[in-house]
């Protein structure tokens, strides 16, 4: 029998998830079905039920839902739960599992992808809302040395790592150890506004919404310049306006969230189905696909 998924959103209609677990299933030979489910504002939950008990068997959750499917969910990843969203439920015969695979989604794209290791690494990530507690988790786990989150409103990103160091597990902050991949969380993390954002990193991950506006970030050139990548974690068909600031400030390389968006859903296909798809004939044929529609 065809199992059932979706991507539950408001609005959905724009979603690429449909294509690409329909390539992910003929590649591997599963037996899916994946829909787009569109939630009234007010009825996220009643939505879901109802998906689930007509027999489907999991959801990916976009925006605004990744708060409520936390909270409805009856367990949860350990990463959802750094993450406090959850981007994919499973509907299993003792309840509803949530997880979050945005972050690993990330993480995957720069390292595997894009061939950059993030043991060691000096990491700024721009913005301080929903996008960057989901990354945040996955990024020091990979072995970043250092992660600094610089935010538009300073209090907001000061207020997101105190948060997140006070929720990690206790074995994360263990005191005692030398500054690296190994340190105190207090000491890896750091929250600031744009004017304290400092030098030396190897790679800036844009999670602001600011280009939604086609706005440019207050950052120093020289922040952009001294990064071996700079990525954006929203994609478009043409270029967004933060991978153009990159470069044009002299950024050797910059890209934007389409891989991150491919890898997030290969994460959720593994949840669901045990197996992992490969992402790399996935990607090359969305964004050919996003060109097409560019014109
Ligand atoms: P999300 O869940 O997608 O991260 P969010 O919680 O609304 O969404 O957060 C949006 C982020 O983009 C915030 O960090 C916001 O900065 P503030 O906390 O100061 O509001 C940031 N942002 C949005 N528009 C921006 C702009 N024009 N310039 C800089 N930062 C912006």
């Amino acid at each position: 029998m065809t199992d059932r998924y979706a991507v539950v959103g408001n609005p959905v209609a724009h979603s690429r998830s449909p294509s690409i677990h329909a390539r992910f299933a003929r590649q591997t030979g599963q037996d899916i079905e994946y829909g787009r489910l569109l939630a009234p504002l007010d009825g996220f939950v009643e939505a879901v039920e109802r998906f689930r008990d007509a027999g489907g068997r999991g959801l990916n959750v976009t925006l605004p839902f990744k708060l409520e499917a936390f909270a409805w969910a009856a367990r949860r990843s350990p990463r959802a739960q750094a993450a406090g969203a959850v981007n994919t439920l499973r509907f299993d015969a003792d309840g509803a599992f949530g997880d979050n695979t945005d972050g690993a989604g990330l993480v995957r794209d720069i390292e595997a992808r894009l061939g950059l290791p993030l043991a060691g690494r000096s990491v700024l990530v721009l913005g301080a809302g929903g996008a960057t507690r989901g990354v945040l988790g996955p990024l020091l786990e990979a072995g970043a040395a250092r992660v600094t989150i610089a935010n538009r409103t300073a209090a907001r990103a000061v207020a997101l790592v105190d948060q997140f160091v006070m929720s990690a597990p206790a074995q994360a902050t263990a005191a005692g150890a030398p500054p690296g991949p190994g340190a105190p969380l207090r000491e890896r993390l750091r929250g600031c506004g744009f004017d304290g954002i400092g030098g030396g990193f190897d790679l800036v991950v844009n999670a602001t919404s600011a280009g939604l506006a086609g706005e440019r970030l207050p950052i120093d050139d020289a922040v952009l310049a001294g990064a071996a990548l700079a990525y954006d974690m929203f994609y478009s068909a043409r270029e967004t306006a933060f991978v153009a600031q990159s470069l044009a400030a002299g950024c050797p390389r910059a890209c934007d969230g389409l891989g991150m968006l491919v890898e997030q859903a290969a994460e959720s296909f593994l949840v669901w189905r045990g197996v992992r798809p490969l992402t790399a004939p996935v990607y090359e044929a969305l964004r050919a696909e996003l060109a097409a529609e560019a014109g």
